[in-house]
């Protein structure tokens, strides 16, 4: 029997990756405030998503996950916002038309600021710090005052992701999303390169296609999955007493969601199934993700599931493996057999990021694109062997055109990563690299939908926001 749940019973188990906040009555007052807060998101929302994590689940709609590794404070423009999401409906639309499967949309955006560190404390030059954990804990910059955790941050944090979220909704369903626009969303630096020119291939055959559409009386006008899309949004359930403030009862359904996203997960070094992370979020109803690396073994996984999803609810529990391109043919079979053997109703994402960063020769972190192919490649490959469904993709990535993982048909070197390494923490794949491995998974994804004889599913359900 599990004890009581409430959204502070978190509190009284042991807890990994916590800041020290020096000021209790500063981090106290403004928990409280953010309690006071209007909810980020709504729970007939997040329900929504879970519906449609549910088709992911049964293998008839594919999960696209992607955004910065963490959002900061300084890098809150528009033009960043409307890069990233160009780039993800690009890569949506390639998913949909190309791979022929209805894409669920869920950026790892308006809200995802805190990470957890392999270290709580970094060295340099003899003085030691607390490690960078986040915009909204505390700041990059190798300073005592800077890397002091700040609780002030955390109004800050649910400001921008207020902010972030207000354009991204008014971008889905104002019109940017439309069909008809499909050649807009190329970004200049993207013209130019393979995938840029594929993109426009396809984009000229979507507009032929709607041409057609229209002539039998079909257009975006009175069809509004033609002119509108659902993006929602996650991030890592890292920071509880944040998340705590912003969990509230719906009213609908007298239940406990948290509203600071549609989805939440459990990163892979917060997931001990008697303590904190995993407390929070066995109570709240939201669709929420559970990070699987490569020391998670079966048994665990299992005892972790009948935790997060006891009644086997389709569409609750995403796992998203991460396990690098050497070690997925290792683990991801075991995991999938005892998945199965138990009979447990979870959709599988593949990761190919967390688990392929390696130092280069240059001293950056980097990810080389090919490993980053590979375990896709691999994911599919040993979900077709045992007879499941690779459900999704979950990719670091922006809009901006930077240079952070090597390789890509643009070839980026080791030397280039100097040029525009621009991340607050894990390296992003740009918006060129993005569209690439988007029309590889199409492809792939096409043929497994094929061969199961899987027709392309019913039109989205409705919107994320106010429908
Ligand atoms: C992340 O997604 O940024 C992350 C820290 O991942 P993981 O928990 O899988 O290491
Ligand atoms: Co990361």
């Amino acid at each position: 029997m599990q004890s009581r749940w409430s959204p502070e019973s978190w509190r009284s188990k042991e807890i990994e990756q916590v800041p020290v906040y020096p000021d209790h009555a500063a981090l106290q007052d403004v928990e409280q405030q953010l309690a006071s807060f209007p909810p980020l998101v709504f729970a007939g929302e997040a329900r929504e998503l879970k519906a449609e994590l549910a088709r992911v689940a049964k293998g008839e709609a594919f999960l696209m996950q992607g955004g910065d590794c963490a959002e900061s404070f300084a890098e809150h423009g528009a033009d960043t916002i409307r890069d990233f999401f160009r780039v993800f409906l690009q890569m949506a639309v390639v998913l949909t038309y190309a791979g022929g499967c209805p894409v669920v949309k869920l950026g790892r955006i308006a809200g995802q600021f805190a990470k957890p560190r392999s270290s709580d404390t970094e060295t340099q030059d003899g003085v030691t710090l607390p490690s960078y954990r986040g915009d909204i804990i505390n700041a990059t910059e190798f300073t005592e005052e800077a890397r002091t955790p700040d609780p002030m941050r955390q109004l800050m944090a649910y400001r921008q992701s207020a902010a972030t979220l207000n354009l991204l909704r008014a971008f889905a369903q104002g019109g940017y999303a439309n069909l008809e626009h499909v050649h807009r969303w190329n970004l200049g630096f993207v013209e130019g390169s393979p995938a840029g020119h594929r993109y426009h291939e396809l984009a000229d055959q979507i507009t032929g296609s709607l041409r057609f559409m229209r002539a039998t009386g079909l257009t975006p006008e009175n069809t509004p999955q033609l002119r509108r899309t659902n993006l929602y949004t996650s991030h890592e359930a890292l920071l509880l007493g944040y998340e705590e403030a912003l969990t509230r009862i719906d009213s609908t359904s007298g239940e406990w969601y948290a509203t600071s996203g549609h989805f939440l997960w459990i990163g892979d070094r917060t997931r001990q199934p008697d303590n904190a992370h995993v407390e929070y979020m066995r109570g709240i109803r939201n669709p929420i993700g559970l990070k699987c690396g490569p020391s998670l073994k079966p048994d665990g996984l299992l005892k972790l599931i009948d935790q997060l999803n006891p009644n086997d609810e389709a569409g609750r529990l995403t796992l998203i493996c991460r396990f690098g391109a050497d070690e997925v043919g290792k683990h991801l079979p075991e995991l999938l057999r005892a998945v199965k053997r138990e009979g447990r109703t979870v959709a599988w994402v593949c990761d190919p990021m967390h688990g392929n960063t390696i130092k280069a020769g240059s001293g950056y972190k980097t990810r080389p694109f090919d490993r980053i192919l590979s375990e896709v490649e691999s994911f599919f490959d040993i979900h077709r062997a045992e007879g499941t469904h690779a459900g999704g993709i979950h990719v670091e990535m922006t809009g901006r055109n930077v240079t952070e993982c090597v390789g890509g048909r643009k070839a980026i070197t080791d030397a280039d990563l100097s040029d525009r390494y621009h991340t607050h923490c894990d390296p992003r794949l740009n918006a060129d690299q993005s569209l690439e491995l988007a029309f590889i998974v199409a492809e792939r994804l096409k043929r497994e939908l094929e061969e199961r004889g899987v027709k392309p599913g019913a039109p989205e359900v409705s919107l994320a926001a106010g429908e």
